[in-house]
């Protein structure tokens, strides 16, 4: 299968630490977001796929390849842009280009200008004066110069600044249009919005959701926002059994995730009550992402429309 596939992917560090039988699939030309808070597994995922860690259990696949067994033949498929790069002190960033040419025994040298022109990277300079975001660009030119199919991105666009983030977003565009098969992992919402198909989620090592893309844009789930006329009826409200995702004591306001089929019962319980004001708004990607990050059942408090 062409395509990135984990499956049942497992490595323990230890004191709960590691990844722990993650399993997903991103199909071919399929933009897959991987969010999750600090710590979760999204790199060690990725560089397991790389090939740079062997699973204690489970599998790891890249266009049928075994990414543990047939690791060099695995690196000429993807283009791979690590979280944190490191790049040898002595050289200068042509130097690492041509390091990196050599190393994936591809990428073009006129696609490398074309690139560094893009993202207005210098690479004259010592690698060991450049600023982080420099540094960036340069492994951003890396890892797409050869053209592969499959693209492992980990938090690309982290360090870039906003008009190089732009400049980022619209090369990803180009590359799902051109087929490409992508995970990127990122902490910003904007950006997983506009890219992403479909988006994983990893707490603590374990995938808790993966939900479309599309799915949250068109608002499967609403908050709806509740102000009360009194302290007595919010209060009332607040221990009616009814699951609240934020609530402000000062406003005696309080907002529900209600979906379709809570609907009615939502309603039946809302009219016990004398109510100021009822607002009404789809649950946003950050809002839903939230509500993994705070390791409770509800949305978090920032639900107010
Ligand atoms: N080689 C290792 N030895 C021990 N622990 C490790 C190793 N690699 C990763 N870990 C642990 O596994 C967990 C997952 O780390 P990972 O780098 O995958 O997180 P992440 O989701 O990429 O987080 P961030 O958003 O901060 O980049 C962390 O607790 C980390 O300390
Ligand atoms: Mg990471």
């Amino acid at each position: 299968m062409n395509g990135i596939k984990v499956n049942g992917l497992t490595h323990d560090y230890g004191h709960g630490r590691g990844v722990f039988d993650v399993s997903f699939e991103v199909k071919e030309g399929e933009t897959l977001g991987f969010l999750g808070p600090n710590g979760a597994g999204k790199s060690t995922t990725m560089r397991h796929l790389m090939g740079f860690s062997k699973p204690q259990s489970g599998t790891v696949e890249i266009n049928g390849l075994d990414c543990t067994k047939e690791h060099c033949k695995v690196m000429e498929e993807v283009g791979y842009l690590p979280g944190e790069v490191v790049m040898p002190d002595g050289l200068n960033g042509w130097q690492f280009i041509k390091m990196m040419q050599g190393m994936k025994r591809t990428g073009s040298d006129e696609r490398v200008r074309y690139l560094l022109e893009r993202f207005k990277a210098d690479p004259s300079g010592s690698v060991r004066r450049m600023s982080i975001g420099e540094k960036r660009k340069l492994a951003v030119a890396a890892a797409f110069m050869n053209d592969a199919g499959v693209l492992l991105l980990d938090e690309p666009s982290s360090g870039l600044d906003p008009l190089m983030q732009e400049v980022f977003i619209d090369l990803i565009r180009e590359e799902k249009e051109r087929g490409k098969t992508i995970l990127l992992s990122s902490h910003i919402f904007s950006e997983v919005e506009a890219l992403c198909d479909r988006i994983a989620i990893i707490k603590d090592g374990k995938l808790v959701s993966v939900v479309d893309a599309a799915e949250i844009k068109h608002g499967l789930h609403n908050v709806i926002t509740v102000g009360f006329s009194s302290e007595k009826d919010y209060s009332e409200f607040l221990s009616s059994g009814m699951e609240v995702s934020g609530d402000d004591r000062k406003e005696l306001k309080c907002s529900v995730i209600v979906d379709d089929e809570e609907i009615n019962r939502f309603i039946a319980l809302i009219k016990r009550f004398r109510i100021r004001s009822f607002a009404e708004h789809s649950v946003t990607l950050e809002e839903y992402f939230m509500h993994f990050y705070k390791n409770t059942k509800t949305f978090g408090g920032a639900a107010y429309a």
